[in-house]
C-alpha cells in the first residue's frame, strides 16, 4: 500500500498553488497519507491570512482523491483532525471495500493536462451545459460555485483588479516577495529570465503595465467564476481548493482555459467590495478565476520532486 500511495502522490503534487509555491509536505503511514502545510513557503505579504495557502492544500488533496478513485481505492478524508503542528488533512485508504467514487472519470486524465492559462481568451462562449457540469461538481453544502457572463459585473470586477494591482505593486514588500518567487524559476522560465524578472519586479513599479495586461485578460473572458463560502474558516478554504481543482480539471477535459485571479482577494477592503457584487448575501469569496478558450500554454510549470515533499 505504501508503494501505491507514493505513486498517487505523484499526481497530488501536480496541483496548482499560488505562485507555484507548492506549500505542502506529505507523510505516508501504512494506508494513510497525512498532509501538512509547509509554512516556509507561505506568501506572507500577498497571502497574509493564509487563505491561498489552504486553497492550494485543498487542490493537492483533490488530485490525490481523483487519482485514488481512478485506481479504485476507497478513501476517507479528515480535515484538520490532528493536533500536530501544520496538520491539514489525513486521508485513509482501503482497497478491499467498495471504492468510494463520486468524481467523474474524466478528471483523472486531466491531472497531467491541466495548466493555468496566461493568455487573452478567444471571443467564444462557454456552453451552458459545461457550466452546469461544473456546478454539479460543487457538492460541499457550505460552498457555492458562481459563474457570470454579465458585462457590467465584469466591468466592476475589472475596476477592482486595476485598483488591486496599483496597491500591490506600490508596496515594495509585495514586489520583493513576488520577485523572490520569480527568481526561483517557479513559472518555468530559464535561469536568466527568472533572475531578470526578479530584478525588474523588485526594483520597478510596473503597476500600470500589470493593470493594463490584467484588465485585458479579465475582459477577454466569457465567464468569471468564484467560489464563495458561508464561513471564512480553514475548512472552507481547503474545500474551496478541492472544488477549484475539480473545476480546473473539468475545464481541461473540455479544452477550456482557466486562470485564478487573486489580487482582489488579497486585499481585505477590496475583497469586501467584491463580496457585495456577488448574488449571494452573507457569503465570502474564497477564490476567483476566469474561464474561456485560449491557445494551450507552451509549457507546464515545474514541480519539486516527490522526495523533497515527503516527510
Ligand atoms: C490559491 C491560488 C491562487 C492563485 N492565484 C493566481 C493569480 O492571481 N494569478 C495567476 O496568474 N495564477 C494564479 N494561480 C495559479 C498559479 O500561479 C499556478 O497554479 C502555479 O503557477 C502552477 O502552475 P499550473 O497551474 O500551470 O500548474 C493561483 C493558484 C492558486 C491555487
Amino acid at each position: 500500500m505504501e508503494e501505491r500511495l507514493r505513486f498517487l502522490l505523484r499526481y497530488a503534487i501536480l496541483a496548482p498553488s499560488s505562485h507555484n509555491t507548492q506549500p505542502w509536505k506529505f507523510r505516508i503511514r501504512g494506508s494513510t497519507v497525512d498532509l501538512f502545510a509547509d509554512k516556509t513557503r507561505w506568501l506572507r505579504v500577498a497571502d497574509s491570512d493564509q487563505r491561498e495557502l489552504h486553497i492550494s492544500l485543498g487542490c493537492t488533496v483533490e488530485n490525490l482523491l481523483v487519482a485514488a478513485e481512478h485506481f479504485q481505492l476507497s478513501h476517507q478524508v479528515d480535515l484538520l483532525s490532528q493536533q500536530e503542528q501544520d496538520h491539514c488533512a489525513t486521508v485513509s485508504f482501503t482497497s478491499d471495500s467498495e471504492p468510494t467514487g463520486s468524481r467523474p472519470a474524466v478528471l483523472f486524465d486531466a491531472i497531467t493536462e491541466r495548466s493555468t492559462s496566461h493568455s487573452a481568451f478567444e471571443d467564444r462562449a462557454v456552453e451552458p451545459e459545461v457550466l452546469r457540469q461544473m456546478e454539479d461538481l460543487c457538492l460541499e453544502p457550505e460552498l457555492q460555485l458562481l459563474f457570470t457572463d454579465d458585462h457590467t459585473t465584469k466591468r466592476h470586477v475589472d475596476e477592482l483588479v486595476v485598483r488591486a494591482d496599483a496597491l500591490q505593486f506600490a508596496d515594495p514588500e509585495y514586489r520583493e516577495e513576488l520577485g523572490y518567487w520569480l527568481g526561483q524559476g517557479v513559472f518555468g522560465q530559464s535561469w536568466l529570465m527568472s533572475k531578470i524578472g526578479q530584478l525588474a519586479v523588485t526594483y520597478v513599479n510596473m503597476s500600470k503595465k500589470v493593470a493594463r495586461d490584467d484588465s485585458k485578460l479579465l475582459m477577454s473572458a466569457p465567464i468569471l467564476g468564484a467560489i464563495a463560502s458561508k464561513q471564512d474558516d480553514r475548512v472552507s478554504q481547503i474545500r474551496s481548493g478541492m472544488v477549484y481543482e475539480r473545476v480546473a480539471l473539468m475545464a481541461a477535459s473540455h479544452g477550456l482555459a482557466i486562470q485564478p485571479m487573486s489580487q482582489i482577494l488579497e486585499l481585505a477592503e477590496l475583497r469586501s467590495e467584491l463580496a457585495e457584487l456577488m448574488p449571494v448575501p452573507d457569503m465570502v469569496p474564497q477564490h476567483t478565476f476566469r474561464l474561456g478558450f485560449a491557445e494551450p500554454e507552451s509549457a507546464q510549470s515545474p514541480r519539486r520532486p516527490l522526495s523533497e515533499v515527503l516527510i
